[in-house]
């Protein structure tokens, strides 16, 4: 055996035996899966989530020197006891109070989705950031700038270090971080939840008569325990599509004008006001719009104008059974967890 190749071997060997000890040191944090969710779409294998990548990301997320005059942070505008949205604000605001066009998405479960934002302008969790970041109406930084601030941060640089066993903060480990943080955000333990895995939680009559008109009436889009299909469509909030053409920003398809996508409805009671605009203020008025607000357009779904009638039909007492049942799907130890807040 030549010097060379004993050399060799004795480099891959402590290599190896380093990163055991780091991954003895890093413990690793897997997620719980609800057993009534599908499978998640996010390959947490290749971005496993540890209790220092966590750590890191959620100091990440709470930090304003991420964007440029120090203050917006991404916790600003995705606020924890508003089910990481933010609230009071119809459309958001960034730095200098710029504000933005869209209300704020509510950031859970973003490991079940295939694309985010309002558009599905973006398709995979790990860039979702830069959007924000380099967005001059919310944070208005430059990716390299952040790196180069976080690079000069000796608690920074020691904590990528443990984190990721690296002495220079790239993109990548930013980025895995961030997505660490965020694809821990999972809300599973609602009344509703703990109803369906029959974990002896029980609804009470009127809750259950707004789970079946649910079903009947709203759940061909708000689809499965996530509340969504995923998918993109028009429910008539508005045919004013001069600052928002919705899907059609993004696939240039003149038939995805004013298509959204299909928010879920896990937390609801917290996330007002509503709709990609924050147009609607409150459930009832929300309620209100499905049966006498819905505004007919080319692309306007199917769904909502079948028999010749736009809307959906339900009584006064219908809409307050839905609410009901809406509620339940308030999961109030997520919005409390101490281990997703700032400190
Ligand atoms: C100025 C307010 C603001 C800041 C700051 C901000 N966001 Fe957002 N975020 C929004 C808005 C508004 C949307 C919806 C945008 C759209 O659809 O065009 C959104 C959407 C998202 C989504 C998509 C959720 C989904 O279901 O599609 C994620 C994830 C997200 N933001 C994470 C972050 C992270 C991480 C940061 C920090 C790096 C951040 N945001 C900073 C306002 C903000
Ligand atoms: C045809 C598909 C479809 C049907 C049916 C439907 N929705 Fe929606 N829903 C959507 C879309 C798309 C949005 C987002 C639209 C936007 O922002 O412009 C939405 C938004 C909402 C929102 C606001 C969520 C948020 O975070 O802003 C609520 C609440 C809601 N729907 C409840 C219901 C209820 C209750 C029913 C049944 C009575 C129902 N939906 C039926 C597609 C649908």
């Amino acid at each position: 055996m030549t010097v060379n190749k004993i050399i060799l071997i004795v480099v891959i060997g402590s290599g190896a035996l380093m990163s055991f000890y780091w991954a003895e040191e890093n413990n690793q944090m897997p997620l719980k899966i609800p057993s009534n969710f599908p499978p998640p779409i996010y390959d947490l294998k290749q971005n496993p989530v540890t209790e220092k990548g966590f750590a890191l990301g959620r100091k990440l997320f709470y930090d304003g020197q991420l964007s440029r005059n120090g203050i917006v942070s991404c916790g600003f505008c995705h606020q924890q006891p508003s089910a990481f949205t933010q609230h009071g604000h119809d459309v958001s605001h960034g730095v200098d109070d710029r504000l933005g066009k869209r209300n704020s998405l509510a950031i859970s479960n973003v490991i079940w989705q295939k694309t985010f934002f309002w558009d599905g302008g973006v398709n995979h969790l790990d860039f979702v950031p830069l959007n924000a970041l380099e967005n001059p109406v919310e944070m208005d930084e430059t990716l390299e700038n952040v790196l180069k601030k976080l690079n000069q941060s000796p608690a920074y640089k020691s904590e990528f270090k443990e984190a990721f066993q690296t002495e220079v903060i790239t993109s990548t480990h930013f980025l895995s971080a961030l997505s660490q943080f965020m694809a821990s955000l999972i809300t599973a333990n609602s009344r509703y939840d703990r109803y369906v895995r029959q974990e002896g939680e029980k609804l009470t009559s009127e809750e259950l008569t707004g789970l079946s008109l649910f079903k009947k009436n709203c759940n061909s889009c708000h689809a499965t325990d996530l509340f969504t299909d995923g998918s993109y469509r028009n429910n008539g909030v508005t045919t004013d599509y001069r600052f928002d053409k919705g899907r059609q920003e993004i696939t240039l398809q003149l038939n995805d004008r004013g298509k959204f996508k299909v928010p879920t409805l896990r937390n609801i009671e917290y996330t007002d006001p509503y709709m990609h605009d924050g147009s609607i203020a409150t459930l009832e008025e929300v309620l209100d719009h499905y049966t006498d607000g819905v505004k007919d357009s080319p692309t306007l779904d199917p769904v909502l104008k079948s028999n010749g009638k736009l809307g959906i039909t339900l009584t006064d007492a219908d809409k307050k059974n839905i609410i009901a049942f809406l509620k339940t799907l308030t999961d109030n130890e997520f919005m409390a967890e101490k281990r997703f807040s700032e400190y």
